[in-house]
């Protein structure tokens, strides 16, 4: 028997947040690699892929067939959740594709905010827009996990429908902190955002548009909340 291919450390983190035995769909499948892995491995007896363009989806088809999978991997075209029915899904993993693209699948599909349902969401831009969306649209943030890829750093939620103490606006930007959290590459995941938020404010300041003006506020507010946070991560290490 072929040795099964392996996952990237970004896909592997995302597989290992899948608990046992659980139905799984997998939206913007691509490749596939996510659900035939899963499979393949014995952690989901079954999965559902979607994708949301052709060429992608025949993609994971033929690395389920390669895998002698396929009749346990059902693969659908169809936008974000669209074809898949709830009792299909208890996990649903969606990486690889813009935190609006990810919103936008969430608010669209009429189930996702009821309870059995749990996501685990692996967003490649727009972190902030996701969480601000996730905050205001009674979603809880359960965990974030940061994981590194070459020069990367890859943000990765489980989410599930439920309440979340609403987030600040550097919360917004770099997630919720609290004492004794395990995360080694935190450190670095502030001062970067930190970095990007205190770039824009000075781009912002520069613009003669009144609409920026206002942003410009929001982005000030946000760069001094991530420095009050990137000190307060700093002294924790320390205790
Ligand atoms: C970069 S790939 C990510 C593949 C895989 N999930 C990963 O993380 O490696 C993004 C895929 O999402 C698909 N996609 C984008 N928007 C989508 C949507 N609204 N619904 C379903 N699939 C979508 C694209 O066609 C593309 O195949």
């Amino acid at each position: 028997m072929k040795r099964l291919f392996s996952l990237s450390p970004r896909l592997q983190t995302v597989a290992k947040l899948v608990p046992r035995g659980v139905k799984l769909a997998d939206v913007g499948t691509d490749h596939g690699q996510l659900p035939v892995w899963l499979v393949c491995q014995g952690i989901v007896p079954q999965a559902v892929a979607s994708d949301l363009r052709p060429g992608p989806l025949s993609r994971g088809q033929a690395l389920a067939e390669r895998w002698k999978v396929s009749d346990r991997v059902s693969f659908r075209l169809c936008n974000g959740l669209a074809a898949i029915a709830p009792e299909e899904a208890e996990v649903i993993t969606i990486a690889g594709m813009g935190g609006e693209t990810i919103a936008d699948i969430l608010a669209t599909t009429p189930w996702t905010r009821e309870t059995g349902h749990c996501y685990i969401l692996q967003p490649m831009s727009g972190m902030d827009g996701l969480r601000r969306y996730l905050s205001q649209n009674r979603f809880a943030i359960r965990r974030e996990l940061l994981v590194p890829e070459g020069e990367t750093l890859y943000v990765i939620l489980l989410v599930e429908p439920g309440d979340m103490r609403p987030l600040s606006e550097g919360e917004i930007w770099v997630g919720r902190q609290t004492s004794g959290m395990d995360s080694p590459f935190r450190a670095r995941y502030l001062e970067q955002e930190w970095k990007k938020l205190c770039w824009a404010a000075e781009g912002l300041a520069r613009s003669q548009r009144p609409e920026d003006r206002e942003k410009h506020g929001q982005y000030e507010r946000a760069a001094r909340e991530v420095a009050q946070m990137k000190e307060e991560w700093e002294q924790w290490l320390l205790l």
